[in-house]
């Protein structure tokens, strides 16, 4: 039976649980927009998605709240651990899928709502694109798509110059970061890694850029505090960026 992971000793804060494919963390403590999807996923009478579920920080409350749940990951791993804690009456409402974007495939019209919380940081902007839009084809008519994302202005702060420097010159993916150990705000930083490879940070406005063209509705765009994430100094409040839109009925 897989075991829940354990934080190494210097990152051991309570609910940061380690991904298994060094793709940082699931954090327990749950976001608006997260929260929100959960609630809806309560009262919509379709299925919905997580999209890089790990351990199943929605998934699972969604669950408990009546929904019926594919939750998807790349890592196998991850949703071992996730199905073992399902109680076993709700097991018959949880598809596991394993895919990665962009080149995960879904039925089209299937979700009432899909949450892809924490991933799209980790793909190049056309990558993003292609998910974003695979996303609108997987909803049904009034679907919801829930879309967190790391900032620039939380973990990330040494990136802030070049992102805004970037924004400013018109880039349209302006938070690419190769060498990430140049870019967090740990304090002494951590060794050079090439895991991951890079990461793309994004603000609300990149966020509902990429749903508009995907042809969604935006509802709502906006910064996420986030003084849970400890260790890394003063926050602002703009730690993650958040967007919720939907597709016309
Ligand atoms: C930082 S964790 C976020 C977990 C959770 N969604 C949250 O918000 O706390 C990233 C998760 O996304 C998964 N992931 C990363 N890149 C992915 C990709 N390209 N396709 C699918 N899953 C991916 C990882 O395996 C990991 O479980």
């Amino acid at each position: 039976m897989p075991s829940q992971p354990v934080p190494p000793a210097t990152w051991n804060r309570p609910g940061m649980i380690p991904t298994l494919n060094d793709t940082g963390f699931m954090f327990e403590v749950r976001d608006s927009f997260t929260n929100d999807f959960i609630s809806y996923a309560g009262q919509t009478t379709l299925p919905v998605l997580e999209l890089g579920c790990a351990y199943g920080v929605a998934s699972i409350p969604a669950l408990e709240a009546g929904a019926r749940v594919t939750a998807s990951d790349m890592e196998p791993r991850h949703l071992e651990v996730l199905k073992d804690k399902v109680p076993p009456h709700l097991l018959g409402n949880l598809e596991l899928v394993v895919a990665t974007l962009p080149q995960a495939e879904f039925p089209a019209g299937r979700y009432g709502a899909i949450l892809c919380s924490r991933v799209l940081h980790f793909l190049s902007g056309e990558d993003i694109e292609t998910s974003v839009r695979k996303m609108a084809q997987w909803l049904a008519p009034g679907g919801r798509l829930y879309l967190v994302a790391d900032t620039p202005y939380g973990i990330w702060r040494k990136k802030i110059p070049e992102f805004e420097a970037g924004k400013a010159a018109g880039m349209r993916w302006p938070g690419m970061m190769v060498g990430l150990h140049n870019y967090i705000a740990a304090d002494p930083p951590p060794k050079p890694t090439e895991k991951p490879p890079f990461m793309n940070v994004l603000d609300p406005e990149l966020l509902a850029r990429t749903c508009t063209e995907a042809g969604l509705e935006v509802v709502e765009a906006a910064f996420i505090p986030r003084p849970d994430f400890g260790g890394f100094g003063q926050m602002d409040g703009r730690e993650n960026a958040g967007v919720l839109a939907v597709k016309a009925g």
